[in-house]
């Protein structure tokens, strides 16, 4: 086991009707004026966003808000906030919403607690010293912002999506009720999921040794998301369903399943943010798609991590070529993939690759020829371009 640390300073607030102690949650920061920060449609249609604001006036609390941030957050609106929260005195955030929600968020709390440009954290030009407080109710299991300390934006000029992550931006507070989840989409529960998979599974394969109440906790997480995902395929109200799912969706991401690995894989990730920048594609979707041509690549430098995998997760029986048991762990996820109709392949996500955009993307990926990703293999330039080849 590598050694580690494991930092989750978030309270987790989980249940039904958990949205309503808002106003007394934020109350216990202490702030002046909160930026309620939130998507589309959604939480307004559900009368969530004015549960809120009902809670906060009646805790007194001052706000202002703004709305409209996109699936793969937009840079725009981060300095559109950052302006705002100037003007208004704004020393709280609320992000009601995902992943996207949330990001948008912290993006704007960097922007408020540090000089210069925001975008150099995403662009790892320096780092960031402070974020501002922020809060979260969230309405989509899937991304894991609520407790991670990672944020994902996207800057228009050129289509480039960028993580940065610090411990500064992980949230004060996290609202969790499932039942906020029961309007989703089909299709956005089902990313979601996937999403929460792959938070895992990046960690999971990874070449450190002995970790035996880590890998239980991951196998244990991965075989409680698939189950539950394909509930919520016939039963997209069930709220234990709904509950489980959404609790895995934070301990996914908040370093639980990482302790004493030596950091985990993260390629498929590196290589669908390039998707996700270019194509727009909803993110849990865009890792599904890749997965399994990553997987079939990189398998033989690591067969026995991923007959782990496919023994402890979909309770294969083991073979004696542990290539067979491997591949077929890699095919059941794939399979659980189709079951809750989520793409396989880039041309399923909608999106017809072209050469020239395979080239792009795999320069994009490799940060210009000059950095390799994931550690189960180190993938240069030239591996992530056949990847994106098997793949679409
Ligand atoms: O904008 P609205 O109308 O709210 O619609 C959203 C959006 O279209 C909708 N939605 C959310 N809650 C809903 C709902 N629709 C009906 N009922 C509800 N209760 O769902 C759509 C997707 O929302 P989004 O916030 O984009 O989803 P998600 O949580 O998957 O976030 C994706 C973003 O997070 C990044 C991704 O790259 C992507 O940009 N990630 C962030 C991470 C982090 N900060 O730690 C880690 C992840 O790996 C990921 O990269
Ligand atoms: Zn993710």
């Amino acid at each position: 086991m590598e050694n580690f640390t494991f930092y989750t300073p978030t309270k987790v607030v989980f249940g039904k009707d958990s949205d309503r102690q808002v106003g007394n949650l934020i109350k216990e920061q202490n702030c002046k004026k909160v930026l309620v920060h939130y998507g589309g449609e959604s939480a307004r249609k559900s009368g969530l966003l004015d549960r809120v604001f009902q809670s906060l006036q009646e805790n007194d609390i001052e706000y202002v808000q703004l709305g409209g941030v996109v699936p793969n957050p937009h840079l725009s609106l981060v300095y559109e906030g950052i302006e705002l929260c100037k003007k208004e005195g704004v020393d709280f955030i609320l992000a009601v919403g995902g992943g996207s929600v949330i990001d948008s968020a912290k993006a704007i709390g960097y922007g408020m607690t540090n000089d210069g440009d925001v975008w150099d954290f995403y662009a790892k030009k320096r780092q960031a010293t402070a974020c501002l407080p922020i809060g979260t109710i969230l309405t989509i299991a899937a991304a894991g912002s609520e407790m991670s300390d990672s944020s994902v934006i996207t800057k228009e000029e050129g289509w480039l999506k960028r993580g940065y992550s610090s411990n500064y931006c992980r949230a004060k507070f996290a609202i969790m009720n499932p039942e906020l989840t029961y309007t989703l989409p089909p299709y956005q529960t089902a990313s979601g999921c996937a999403d929460i998979l792959m938070h895992t599974m990046e960690r999971y394969f990874n070449r450190a040794e002995n970790m035996d109440m880590t890998d239980g906790i991951a196998e244990a997480l991965m075989r409680t998301v698939i189950e539950n995902a394909k509930t919520l395929k016939v039963n997209p109200t069930s709220y234990n369903a709904r509950a489980e799912v959404m609790w895995a969706g934070s301990l996914s991401h908040n370093g639980l399943t990482g302790c004493g690995t030596d950091g985990g894989d993260w390629a498929s990730h590196q290589l669908e943010h390039e998707l996700g920048g270019m194509f727009d594609v909803a993110h849990g979707a865009g890792l599904a798609a890749i997965w399994g041509s990553w997987a079939r690549y990189v398998y033989e430098t690591h067969v026995e991590r991923f007959a782990q995998f496919a023994v402890q997760v979909f309770g294969i029986e083991c073979d004696t070529d542990l290539k067979v048991t491997a591949l077929k762990g890699i095919e059941a996820m794939e399979e659980f993939y189709r079951y809750i109709d989520m793409p396989t392949s880039v041309h399923e996500l909608g999106v017809d690759l072209t050469d020239e955009q395979i080239d792009e993307l795999a320069l994009k990926c490799s940060f210009g020829n000059t950095r390799t990703i994931g550690v189960i293999k180190k993938l240069g330039l030239e591996d992530i371009r056949k990847i994106y080849q098997m793949a679409r």
